[in-house]
């Protein structure tokens, strides 16, 4: 009998409908030539939630995650929703609570650099030649972000703005393991970024992670402050194989390491709860300044549909599928605006969209 699942789909604002509207199709092409379905529920998050049901992430919404295999995510916010008090705008009042109760601590941003796309990179072409591969492994649902207190005291010219960072050993604990693990199924190497030559966190972090190692002899271990891993990313990205970090440090470093791939439109991610249950997004965000004009690039979705396949549905044939059909697609010369080059035809959401499903059916 064919297996079922159920994915609750997320589409949020902006882009976030586009870009998942091929997203879907692609998981309509797998199970139309596999045996297996996906059923979909779709809620609203984000402004289109606050919108229509008067907050960001309604109850309903949540309940539809529960009952699922799996969240599909697209991208949240807009001016619409920028002057709501923060706590109830779209990245505050949906993103960070739906990692918070589902317990999506672990964040996976793979930094992938496709052949046909080195042209694209900020970098010059012999730093990036033979491409690089990066696994940042973010914490998600700790550290700065989400510690007490917080907030703003005091008033008029004399206010106080403070966050507390913070992290347990059994925090820092199960992240080493995600990516001393993850590394044995790639390059074997680990680079833990910290600070701790300033943040007692940091200190703290790195003795953990020195005592993790110990469990995997085969993995090499090595630590570097994060403003030396800000440089020699940019300098040298191909010395790195998974980086893992805390929630901030890996907030900025997987946006920097997203641009050495060119466009920050071609990068899905995952964030994985101790079960690997967890929720797929793109992590480009809404973009409203090119929002309903068709052009945006639904390869980070359809590639976070990849992530959403291997990951919590344990179909690593069916990902490895879809990521060379995104390969093939590029190679033929296909880009959307925002990895366009000298040479190339460009095209839309849709048929950028399309002609991924063409290469899976093929
Ligand atoms: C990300 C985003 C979010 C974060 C924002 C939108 C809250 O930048 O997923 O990287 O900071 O985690
Ligand atoms: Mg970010």
């Amino acid at each position: 009998m064919s297996k079922s699942y159920k994915v609750a789909v997320l589409s949020g604002d902006g882009i976030g409908p586009e870009v998942m509207a091929e997203a879907l199709k692609v998981l309509d092409a797998v199970q139309a030539k596999f045996d297996v379905s996906f059923e979909r529920t779709f809620a609203n998050v984000g402004g289109i939630a606050i919108d229509e049901d008067g907050q960001a992430l309604p109850e309903k919404t949540v309940d539809v995650c529960k009952a699922s295999d799996a969240i599909l995510f697209g991208s949240v916010g807009g001016p619409k929703w920028e002057t709501l008090p923060p706590d109830e705008q779209p990245e505050r009042g949906a993103l960070l609570p739906l990692r918070k109760i589902f317990g999506l601590f672990c964040n996976l941003r793979p930094a992938i650099i496709f052949p046909a796309l080195t042209g694209a990179s900020s970098l010059k072409e012999e730093v990036i030649a033979g491409g690089f591969n990066i696994l940042v492994v973010r914490e998600l649902t700790g550290g700065i972000y989400f510690a007490e207190p917080k907030g703003i005291e005091g008033e008029g010219g004399a206010r106080t703005g403070f966050d507390t960072m913070k992290y347990s050993d059994a925090e820092v604990e199960r992240i080493s393991h995600v990516a001393f693990q993850a590394a044995r199924k790639r390059g074997s190497k680990v680079c833990s970024i910290d600070k701790a030559n300033v943040l007692s966190t940091s200190v703290l972090w790195r003795e953990v992670v020195e005592r993790v190692a110990k469990e995997y002899p085969d993995v090499e271990l090595s630590h570097m402050y994060v403003d030396n891993a800000a440089m020699q990313l940019v300098k040298w990205p191909k010395q790195f194989d998974v980086m893992v970090t805390k929630n901030m440090f890996g907030d900025i470093l997987s946006d920097a390491a997203a641009m050495l791939t060119g466009s920050i439109g071609m990068l899905p991610s995952a964030s994985l709860d101790a079960n690997s249950k967890g929720m797929y997004e793109p992590i480009h965000g809404s973009a409203p300044d090119i929002a309903g004009k068709g052009v945006a690039n639904p390869l980070a979705t359809i590639l976070s549909v990849a992530m959403m396949l291997r990951y919590s549905l344990d179909y690593a044939t069916l990902a490895d599928k879809i990521e060379h059909a995104v390969g093939r697609v590029l190679d033929q010369g296909l880009r959307t605006p925002d990895i366009m080059a000298d040479g190339c035809r460009e095209v839309g959401t849709v048929e950028m969209g399309e002609a991924v499903l063409g290469e899976l059916s093929a």
